[in-house]
Formats: structure tokens, sequence, C-alpha cells
């Protein structure tokens, strides 16, 4: 078997709270995915990736570790992951596991400790600085979450920063006892049979020493901005994948929310052993208005031949050079037919459009749970949202500095918030969807009665099947995985067009 087993696979996302509840606690668990191989198996995936399923307090669904080595009972025990992988290995189905490696929770033991003084072994497991003179943050640097990205911590007298939740403290990568940790970590789970790690905002792990104030054209109190590729990032990558990732030949895509293609390319190039793709954001920008203090809640419809432009642009600027990692959906995205198709008339043409234009091109295509059957953007209402990331900046927008309002908020919520994605898989048009005997953890897209898995696989428009021949051609087709790909009719609105060609074959 070749190392490279990811150029003809097609990976399939798992976001265990919300794919399926085998005891009735309302939230998805572990012997959930063990009980659907055989169906991701029909689908023809090759691996899966499971967001977080290590012991959380949960503020950012698990994004937020406690402790690495240790699967929360919520989702199981350390046994059923073991189970759950090898299970996946006798399915032919490998397994990737979520390496949150930027951040912890609060309530790890590293953090514990390391607020407790600033001479113990943890002290500097994070990134601690002094007030300034009058008392207030480090530097004028933002959360992601909205605030301050510094939170003042009494029992050591410093700030210590977070780019997200202050529940989320930022890793000191310059500290070589972290970077060993993460790597035991890594190691840990090789010894369960993991076989690659999805990489969490791993462009973000080094910060510019000298802590500069960011640029603050809105003149705002705290502006985000510069928390990628900084200036060791691709020091501390290589190492990474020098003692583990290639030593123990582990896949790797990493999250890269500012590369852009031709950078890209020192990242994923094969001869610098840095990581095997990256995720970019790039191209799901073009539904963002450019340049607005409301960042991602300013919308506009999304610009199709922008899309065009920059998927072509990775195609092109990646060949030879290094591999693309394709999406449209995850656990942070909304479901596409909703964001850019017509998820009402044309629900089952959009979701079939966009996945041809995505597993056509070069690269490992990924489908997240859901998007195989066409799953789409809940309507819901304010008090229907859960995610931190919606609550803290409808706060920081919509109540402090007032730059949208509520209306509008909710409206682009509807079209892009994260919570679309995350409303709990839809199985069948029973009890909760077939989901749960409990009570969900999530409100259900109340659309389950008639889009679901059992519903999809008995109609003649079934996206399932659909998606599982596209996965069928990537495995067996030549052109798919090794051919240039050239974007045709670049400025047409309404035409995605594209060929693929082979040796003679095209
Ligand atoms: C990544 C994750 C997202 C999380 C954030 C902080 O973007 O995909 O879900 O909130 O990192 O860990
Ligand atoms: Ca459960």
């Amino acid at each position: 078997m070749t190392q490279e087993w990811w150029k003809n696979a097609v990976i399939y996302q798992i976001y265990p709270k919300s794919f399926l509840d085998t005891n009735g606690d309302g939230v998805g668990d572990l012997n959930g995915i063990d009980r659907k191989l055989d169906y991701l198996k029909k689908l023809g995936i090759d691996a899966l990736w499971i967001s977080p399923v290590y012991l959380s307090p949960q503020i950012d669904n698990g994004y937020d570790i406690a402790d690495y080595r240790k699967i929360d009972p919520m989702f199981g025990s350390n046994t059923d992951m073991k189970k759950l992988i090898s299970d996946a290995h006798n399915h032919g189905i490998k397994v990737i596991m979520d390496l949150v490696a930027n951040h912890t929770s609060d309530q790890s033991l590293w953090f514990k400790e390391s607020q407790k003084s600033r001479d113990n072994y943890f002290s500097d497991f994070y990134i601690w600085k002094d007030p300034q003179k009058d008392g207030s943050e480090p530097n004028n640097w933002g959360s992601n979450f909205g605030g301050s990205a510094w939170t003042y911590c009494e029992e050591r007298q410093q700030y210590y920063l977070h780019y997200y939740g202050k529940q989320q403290p930022d890793l000191n990568w310059e500290n070589p006892k972290v970077r060993q940790a993460i790597y035991d970590v890594m190691r840990y789970w090789k010894a369960h049979g993991v076989d690659g790690w999805r990489m969490d905002v791993i462009t973000s792990i080094s910060k510019n020493q000298d802590f500069p104030n960011n640029d603050n054209p809105h003149g705002l109190k705290y502006v985000v901005g510069n928390q990628n590729n900084g200036p060791r990032m691709h020091e501390f990558i290589h190492e990474m994948n020098q003692e583990v990732l290639e030593p123990f030949h582990m896949m790797s895509v990493g999250e890269a929310p500012d590369s852009k293609s031709k950078d890209t390319r020192s990242l994923v190039d094969p001869t610098r052993k840095e990581l095997n793709m990256v995720f970019t954001f790039e191209h799901m920008h073009v539904d963002r208005k450019p340049g607005s203090v409301n960042g991602r809640w300013a919308i506009q419809p999304a610009n199709i031949v922008e899309l065009k432009r920059i998927l072509f642009d990775w195609q092109k600027n990646l060949e030879g050079h290094g591999w693309n990692a394709l999406y449209f959906e995850n656990h942070d995205r909304a479901r596409t037919p909703s964001r850019w198709g017509n998820d009402k008339e044309y629900r089952y043409e959009s979701a079939t459009a966009f996945a041809t234009v995505l597993h056509g091109l070069k690269g490992t295509p990924f489908v997240y749970q859901g998007e195989e059957i066409g799953m789409t953007n809940p309507e819901f209402n304010l008090d229907d949202y859960e995610d931190i990331e919606l609550t803290t900046n409808y706060k920081k927008l919509v109540e402090n500095e007032k730059t949208i309002s509520s209306k509008d908020f909710l409206k682009a919520a509807r079209k892009i918030s994260r919570d679309n994605a995350r409303t709990p898989m839809q199985w069948n048009d029973k009890l909760n969807a077939g989901f749960t005997s409990g009570k969900p953890w999530f409100k259900l897209n109340p659309n389950y009665p008639s889009v679901n898995v059992d519903k999809d696989l008995s109609s003649s428009k079934s996206v399932f099947k659909y998606y599982q021949k596209l996965i069928r051609l990537r495995h067996t087709n030549d052109i798919l995985e090794f051919g240039d790909a050239k974007l045709l009719m670049p400025d047409d609105k309404d035409i995605f067009a594209y060929t693929r060609q082979y040796k003679n074959q095209k």
C-alpha cells in the first residue's frame, strides 16, 4: 500500500455530538459512529475525520480540550475509541483525529498549574504578559469570539492570550516542553491505531514575539487580525513532521485560515516535510462583503465567478508543488444548497451540482456528515442557536458596537452561522430523525420528515447515490487523480465548466 493513500481517497467528517446517540442521553457517541460503519462503507469513503472527542467542558463543542489523552465520558471511553478504530480498519476505513494544539481548555491540568505561579513546570506553557502601566491589556489584539484576546488572572497578576474564548488559552509553542507534550499526545493516539490528523488552526501556533498592536482602521478597542503564519510556523510544523508524522506515517491536513495558494506551497510541498494538505478559507469568503467591520456577518450573494477563480487559482498554484484539500462543508460552515444554491425547489440539483464541481477537482475531497443526503440550513430563531461564536459576536456587534441590526444579524446567521451544520444527522422520519431516543442536545432541522437517509436512499433523486458514484469515480478514474485541471468560461456567471486531462484522456 502506498503511503500516499489519501491521494485517491474521499474523507468523511463526523461531528460526533450530532451523528448518532446510542444511549439515549441526547448526545452522539463513539458507539454511534461504530454502528454506522456499514453505512459509511456503503457510501464508499476511505477515511473518517472525527471532530474532537476528548475530555472537554464543551464551551466550543470539544475544541476546548481538558485532557488530550482521555475520551470524554459523554462520547464513551478510550477502549471504545480503540474498538472504533479497529472496527473501522476492518471495514477498510482509516481514522483521523482532530489535533487542537493551538490552545487547550482553561480546565486542563496544564493551565490550572500554569495559572498558579510564574515559576512552576507549567508556568510557560501559555502566553502570559504583564499589564500595561494603566492596568490594561498588553496590546489591542481581539478574540475571534468577541472582546479582547487577553484575560487577566488575579493569581499570577498577568494576562494570558486566547485567540478564541477566554476558556481557550493559547499554548506557548516557543516552549520546547509544550511542543514535546503535543508530540507525545500524537504518539499516544498512534498507539491506539489512529492514521492521521486534522490540525485545528495550526497556522496560528507561532506568535510574533514583539506582540505589536494590530492596525486599527475602524478605531475599535480590540482588533482581530494577524493570527496566522507567524515567524516560526514552518519551523514548528517541520519539527512535528520529523518527530511524529513522518516516522509514524501519519497523514496530515491543517486548517489554514489566512493561507493563499502561492504561500501554501511552502506548507504542503512534500520536499519540505511539513503537511500533506491544508484547508484554505479563501473560497468560502465569496459571499462576504469585503472590508466590513462586521466581518463574516456582512453577507452578500455568492460571487460564483470569484469562486471559480479562487478554486482554480489553488489548482494551478499547487500543481506540481503540493496537494489540495477540497471542501465546501464542515462543522464551521453552512449547508451548501442553502448557502449558495436553492434549497427549496432545487435542493437535489444544488447539492449534486456543487458536489460535481468539488469532486471533479484535483485533490482530496472531504464530505461532511449530512452533505451526502443534501441536508440544509435550519431556519432557526436567535434563541435556538447554541454556538459560542454566534452568541459572542451577537453581543459584540449588535449589542455593544451596534454596527449591525439584530434583524440583519439573524439573516446572516441563517445563511452562514456554524450551527447550520451542527443540527443532528437525519437518519429517518421517526422520533428525532432516528438520532436519539432521548432529548437531543441541539434542535433538529424541522425538515427531517422529508430530508433523511432512509427517504433519500429510496428516492429516484438520491443525493447519496450521486455521492456514491462520485466516490467510486475517484477510486477508479486516473484522470480524476492525476489529470490537469483547466477552467473554461471563467467569466460566465451561470456555468461552471472545466476539463481534466491526463495523458491523452480528457
Ligand atoms: C477551528 C475549529 C472551530 C473552533 C476553532 C477554535 O476553526 O474548526 O470549530 O471553534 O478552531 O478551536
Ligand atoms: Ca450518547
